[in-house]
């Protein structure tokens, strides 16, 4: 039995239901807090599961419980339009970098200087290689989160924010003995290498763009619009900076690091406080060695006066403060062999030069391979096989070729000729684009690009095959059973063939095969990504299946057609048109079609007209953020509803944005039901219902 059952509908139950999901909220911020903060999980994963629905399905029936601390405000909401532009209270300063410890000696003396010889503790922290960010709490509650922008103003993210588990919404905590008004947090929003890799990986598999560090993951994360997109990449964050306006967020730097961990905070457990400027340098060089067992990146130290009274007398030059300086790590290095070049066709046959080297350790991971990128680059560098090579790997995970070691280099290093023929035993002659840097292997048959094709066809984002992975793929090409997309819904014809083989079990097959069924019913959106047509990712897919619906609309498109869709460039719309003039792709979607896939955009995806607002008048007033007035009224008329210019007593609802004026006073006077823009946005989601807002004016 559920724990409401006991109440009857009419029975004066919810001030129990408030307190109920209070409580979830309650357990559940507390849950994610112990894992994700403290590493020691307080619940099952089931329980926390069950707590979780309880307080969903509670919130959708009674919107009114809904509150901004609630932990599924964490999965993210509507997308946006754009983000709010803020203006920051205190300006968001950068560093001095320091690279020396000349450098960090020679600060020392400044501060020295400028404190008229008083002594000065420091402090010592990681400078995590992220995005900073302002956290704005009121009365306890997260209220907004603003990047750093230029300083001065940044863009509103709070939603994206909000999606961090380590984070809390709502401060459980309060060592002050006084309610918080307002209160300034500020940290730096990062992602662990690991997470880093894995979506990376995923990404390249999509055939997607792939990021050149976590920092500049964590940065485009932040950027979405739709923070249901931001809850899916396990974002971490890092405080170092708390202002609660009152004394004692006013005294020392350390101990405001201390309330923050107290009030349930992410903190730095590696955060130092020092007496002296020979300390700092042994911190400085412990990390130096250290970093690489650390699961994100560090670019350097922070070194912080400790006394914030200190600090105002220290002050600023420009943008930077004389009282804190970053010491910067040079990026880790190894020298090793490059042992060979070889190549890899990527799914749309542009073949990518790879260097072998000499397996060497390099920030605690081996390294015998890495992207040598296009032929201008190998050329650049000037890089010959046999040579001693330099590996850098910097804030960028992903370990890079600088150089070469000129004292080193053999006679006899072998000038390096870039392919003309693809790799595969087909050895097509290589097609070379006038204007770009890459070789084109155009061979429709080309095996190596087949396997990448069938391996991103049969991807999680795209068709979502389970077990056919790139192994089972190499196996099935390499017996003859597999040449192209449309072969996948031919292999149940093979299921003899295949139970033949190593590693398959008759479940293991009809797994597959069931799984190969199952694919047919991805929305045209997907079926458009997993054909793997250059240039045309997830978004653009979902672009396109939106605005043609067919799959027979889009091929009778023009290049000024597609062009004419915002989204969609030249190059786009040039390898659309492309794809449809060949005649092997063709041939295969005629096949997929004939096995059922779907191509065309279902209802389900389709703007649909409903009567929801059937009879229902709005007028919008103030400005809106989320929406133009345009999208909001036509999201009105799309259920039904109208939208008139003026408040009268025909008015139903009145819809405000900020700065609300006269329409507002009117709407009031009249008691008319005002929805604030996000409640509205939450009514169009389906949040919540129109009628809980009657009354509210
Ligand atoms: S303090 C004036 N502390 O480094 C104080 N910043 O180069 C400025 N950063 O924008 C910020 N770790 O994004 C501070 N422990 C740390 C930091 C840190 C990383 C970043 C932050 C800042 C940039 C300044």
């Amino acid at each position: 039995m559920n724990q409401f059952d006991i109440f009857s509908e009419d029975s004066p139950q919810f001030s129990l239901k408030e307190k109920r999901a209070a409580d979830l909220r309650m357990l559940i911020n507390s849950a994610d807090h112990a894992y994700y903060v403290d590493a020691h999980p307080i619940m099952s994963d089931r329980e926390y599961d069950a707590l979780f629905k309880e307080l969903e399905s509670l919130e959708l029936e009674h919107p009114e419980l809904l509150m901004p601390d609630s932990p599924t405000q964490r999965v993210g909401g509507m997308p946006l339009k754009e983000f709010k532009q803020v203006a920051h209270k205190k300006p968001m300063l950068s560093l001095s970098n320091t690279y020396s410890e000349q450098e960090v000696l020679e600060f020392d003396e400044r501060v020295t200087e400028g404190l008229d010889n008083s002594t000065h503790p420091y402090v010592c922290e990681l400078k995590v290689d992220g995005v900073a960010i302002s956290l704005i709490y009121r009365n306890g509650i997260l209220d907004q989160a603003i990047t750093r922008g230029d300083g001065e103003i940044g863009d509103e993210i709070t939603a994206n924010i909000k999606t961090i588990k380590e984070l809390p919404l709502k401060i459980h905590h309060n060592p002050f003995g006084s309610p918080i008004e307002e209160m300034e947090v500020r940290g730096e929003v990062y992602m662990e290498d690991a997470a880093f890799l894995a979506l990376n990986e995923q990404r390249e598999v999509a055939g997607e763009k792939t990021f050149a560090n976590p920092r500049n993951l964590t940065a485009g994360t932040l950027k979405q619009l739709h923070s249901k997109e931001v809850a899916k990449r396990p974002l971490k964050i890092v405080c170092y900076y708390l202002d609660a306006n009152r004394e004692e967020t006013m005294m020392s730097h350390a101990n405001n690091l201390f309330l923050l961990q107290k009030m349930g905070f992410p903190t730095s457990v590696h955060s130092k406080k020092v007496e002296h400027v020979q300390e700092v340098i042994s911190f400085i060089k412990d990390w130096e060695s250290n970093r690489e067992t650390l699961p994100f990146g560090i670019d350097g130290i922070v070194v912080k006066v400790d006394s914030l009274p200190q600090q105002r007398i220290l002050g600023n030059i420009a943008r930077a403060p004389k009282w804190a300086i970053a010491f910067k790590y040079e990026a880790l290095k190894a020298e090793t062999i490059l042992k060979d070049i070889t190549y890899q066709v990527g799914r749309t046959g542009i073949v990518t030069p790879v260097a072998e080297l000499n397996p060497v350790t390099l920030a605690g991971s081996m390294i015998s391979r890495a992207t040598l990128h296009n032929e201008d680059f190998i050329k650049n560098l000037d890089l010959r096989i046999g040579d001693t090579v330099l590996v850098e790997k910097g804030g960028d995970v992903i370990p890079k070729i600088t150089g070469f070691n000129s004292s080193k280099r053999p006679d006899d290093a072998a000038l390096f000729h870039f392919t003309n023929v693809c790799p595969c035993p087909l050895q097509t002659t290589l097609h070379h684009i006038e204007g770009e840097v890459q070789y084109v292997c155009l061979h429709p048959e080309c095996p190596w690009q087949i396997r990448r094709r069938l391996e991103h066809f049969a991807s999680r984002d795209a068709m979502n095959i389970d077990g056919l992975g790139e192994k089972v793929i190499d196996q099935f090409v390499e017996i003859g059973i597999l040449h192209s997309i449309s072969d996948i819904y031919r292999l149940h014809e093979h299921r003899d063939r295949i139970l033949g083989l190593d590693r398959w079990g008759v479940k293991s097959v009809d797994n597959l095969l069931a799984s190969i069924e199952t694919s047919k019913q991805q929305p045209f959106r997907k079926v458009l990504f997993g054909l793997g047509i250059r240039h045309v990712g997830e978004g653009i897919a979902k672009t396109l299946a939106n605005h043609f619906g067919t799959l027979q609309a889009l091929q009778k498109a023009s290049l000024d057609d597609l062009v004419s869709i915002k989204e969609i460039g030249s190059s786009i719309a040039q390898s659309i048109i492309e794809f449809f003039n060949d005649d092997h792709e063709m041939a295969m979607l005629e096949s997929l079609s004939i096995s059922g896939l779907c191509f065309e955009q279902s209802t389900q995806y389709q703007e649909q007209k409903s009567d929801e607002f059937a009879g229902i008048t709005f007028v919008l007033t103030g400005e809106l953020s989320l929406f133009t007035r345009k999208e909001a009224t036509e999201e009105i008329e799309k259920r039904g509803g109208k939208v008139t210019g003026s408040v009268s007593k025909k008015t139903m609802f009145l819809i405000a944005g900020e700065h609300a004026g006269s329409k507002l006073k009117s709407a009031q006077e009249l008691s008319i039901p005002i929805l604030q823009e996000e409640d509205f946005a939450q009514v169009l989601q389906g949040e919540k219902k129109l009628t809980s807002f009657i009354g509210i004016t």
